[in-house]
């Protein structure tokens, strides 16, 4: 099936569907998200979508379907580090009820858009490796497998693995 949805940037109006957004899919019992607790409030993620719209080092991009609902966030922000800000880390999600539709490749495209008029030249990532959907799509759009990260997220009690991915744009 394919979905009808537009990519664009986010808007702070976007606010309580990223929550709710946000909320449902790190409450996916796979815990897909470093976040588990819930996403951060309305009110702080509308704050947040305001600061980026002046700031020139991040962005948010959202997929809006026909129905006006956000089934889709991806965010991505340049290293701060003056020796790696030509590299910007991004993290990706689309609602379970739109996935395998394109959205996700769709986000990608957005944000490597938008990372080369701004000037970077990689792209970073980590994901879980038991993530077998977000590996298989990160690796079709071109990221490859930079290193594994041992420990390198809390998760409850316990502390897990990631893989580290990188796009060279
Ligand atoms: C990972 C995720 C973002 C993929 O988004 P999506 O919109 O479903 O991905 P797309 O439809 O654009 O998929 C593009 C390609 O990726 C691959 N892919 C995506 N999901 C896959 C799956 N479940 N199994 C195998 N391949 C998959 C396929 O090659 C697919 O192309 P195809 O459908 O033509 O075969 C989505 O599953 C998700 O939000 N998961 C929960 C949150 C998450 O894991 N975020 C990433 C954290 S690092």
């Amino acid at each position: 099936m394919t979905a009808t949805f537009v990519v664009r940037a986010a808007d702070p109006g976007d606010a309580a569907e990223l929550k709710r957004l946000g909320d449902a899919v790190a409450a996916e019992p796979e815990g897909w998200l470093a976040t588990q607790q819930g996403w951060r409030s309305v009110g702080d993620e509308r704050r947040y979508l305001r600061a980026i719209r002046r700031y020139p080092h991040a962005a948010v991009f959202v997929a809006e379907a026909e129905d006006g609902s956000i089934v889709g966030r991806l965010s991505i922000a340049r290293d701060q580090h003056p020796a790696s800000r030509h590299v910007a880390d991004l993290g990706l999600m689309v609602a379970q009820s739109h996935r395998r539709q394109g959205i996700g490749r769709a986000l990608l495209a957005a944000a490597a858009d938008w990372a080369r008029e701004h000037d970077i030249a990689k792209l970073e990532l980590h994901v879980f490796p038991y993530n077998e959907a977000a590996i298989a799509l990160y690796e079709r759009f071109g990221f490859v497998r930079e290193g594994y990260r041992t420990k390198h997220y809390r998760q409850g009690d316990e502390l897990v693995d990631a893989i580290l991915m990188a796009y060279e744009l």
